[in-house]
């Protein structure tokens, strides 16, 4: 049997990229080989083995038919005659089609090196339509390697939107698609995950409610940059720059949705967008069973981004509600994601990426504040249930009544 490295490992030693996890594919082997020399398989029916050692993935050379619809839809056929050739042919993008031996020697018939240095992304074959995730895939490359100059082949793009158009992105399960998501979320840019769907038409499937921001105005005043699509990526843009997790990515995704819902006649006043959103975010967050902080956080900055920029402007009794509704005193950190949201927004605007958001430090300030009120000295008054529940809102009132005057002194 030989064995060859495969995949992003080998793209990324030649792009001068950490690698972090090794592929392996086995050719001129059997199963029953495989388990003689004690590797582990991963499923039942799957040709995948983990290296009884070091547990990196080893799979058997294989090729793969489309039977049906869906990811479930595959027949596998792995035997010991087929060649790396076979393999790599049905594999996603020609960068992704390399292997190198143990001797560092490379085979690269889908010509993958040259692609890496004209910087394309392309696919190795019409096999490439057998996995509608690769849509995904191809756009959360382009996020990654949008700063080295990465873009995505014409031909590809093409068959990207056939594959939109076709309907096959609808089979894709939740799981399949958050997991591309969420990964494409956390790379360098975002923007451009977002960006590539929308080029070929996988947004208008995936998440309507995007899509559908394009074009919508904002008054200039606030958003020199106007449209609302455009400054989703922009919002999307500054997470990124300013290293965000995840949780305050997908909030600042969906955090202004309800701007696609207003009738063109208010335009380009969007008044109550911040509630009409809502159950536009819930749709989004259930369609792809996002997980529940993300979901948490994506309702709450959709709720109550505008309480965010007009932080210091609000009564004490609003500041209250505010931190009440995101329970401050319990999840102190979900407020914090709360505020960088906000900022990430105010930021997300053309020419005003670089300006001061004083409301994130007087929000940090009233939250401590109103944790700052002790429970203690109201239980041994004799407060209890209900009332007690009170008294500390009348507590943390005064805290903020106080805070405020001493912010605007
Ligand atoms: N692959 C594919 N189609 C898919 C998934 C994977 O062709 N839908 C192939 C590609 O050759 C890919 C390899 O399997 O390089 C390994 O897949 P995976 O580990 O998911 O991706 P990597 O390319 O290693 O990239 P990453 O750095 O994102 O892990």
């Amino acid at each position: 049997m030989q064995i060859y490295k495969v995949g992003g490992a080998v793209r990324d030693r030649l792009l001068g990229k950490p690698v972090t996890d090794i592929d392996w594919v086995v050719v001129g082997a059997s199963t029953e080989e495989m388990l003689a020399k004690g590797y582990r398989p991963v499923g039942a029916d799957f040709p995948v083995f983990l290296h009884p050692k070091s547990g990196e993935e080893y799979a058997l050379a294989r090729t793969e038919r489309k039977s049906g619809r869906g990811y479930g839809g595959f027949t596998f056929h792995a035997s010991p005659e087929v060649t790396l050739e076979e393999d790599l042919i049905r594999r996603d993008l020609t960068i992704n089609a390399m292997a190198e031996d143990d001797h560092g020697r490379l085979t690269d018939p889908y010509h993958g090196q040259r692609d890496l240095e004209a910087r394309l992304l392309r696919h190795v074959s019409p096999a490439f339509a057998e996995d509608p995730l690769r849509v995904l895939r191809v756009a959360r490359f382009a996020a990654r390697y949008a700063g080295l100059g990465f873009t995505v082949a014409p031909e590809t793009l093409d068959l990207m939107r056939q594959l939109s158009e076709s309907g096959e992105l609808e089979a894709l399960t939740a799981e399949r698609s958050w997991k591309e998501i969420s990964r494409a979320l956390m790379e360098d840019q975002p923007h451009v995950f977002i960006q590539v769907l929308r080029d070929c038409g996988a947004l208008n499937v995936l998440i309507p409610e995007v899509e559908a921001l394009f074009g919508v105005p904002q008054p200039e005043a606030h958003h020199p940059e106007i449209d609302s699509g455009v400054h989703t990526l922009s919002v999307l843009e500054q997470a990124a720059l300013h290293k965000q997790p995840l949780t305050v990515r997908w909030a600042c995704l969906l955090h202004d949705l309800g701007k696609g819902l207003t009738p063109e006649s208010q335009w380009p006043r969007h008044i109550a967008h911040e509630h009409k959103g809502l159950r536009l975010i819930k749709a989004v967050n259930e369609r792809f069973k996002a997980p529940r902080d993300c979901q948490e956080l994506a309702l709450l900055v959709g709720e109550y981004h505008t309480h965010g920029h007009r932080a210091l402007e609000l009564k004490p009794s609003t500041l209250l509600e505010l931190l009440q509704s995101f329970d401050v005193y319990r999840r102190p950190q979900r407020f914090e994601e709360f505020i960088n949201a906000c900022e990430m927004d105010a930021r997300g605007r053309k020419g005003l990426e670089q300006r001061s958001y004083p409301q994130a430090d007087y929000l940090r300030g009233a939250a401590t504040a109103a944790r700052t009120v002790a429970v203690q000295p109201l239980l041994e008054l004799g407060f209890k249930g209900p009332e007690l529940g009170e008294a500390l809102k009348r507590e943390r009132l005064k805290a903020l009544k106080a805070y405020k005057e001493a912010a605007s002194a």
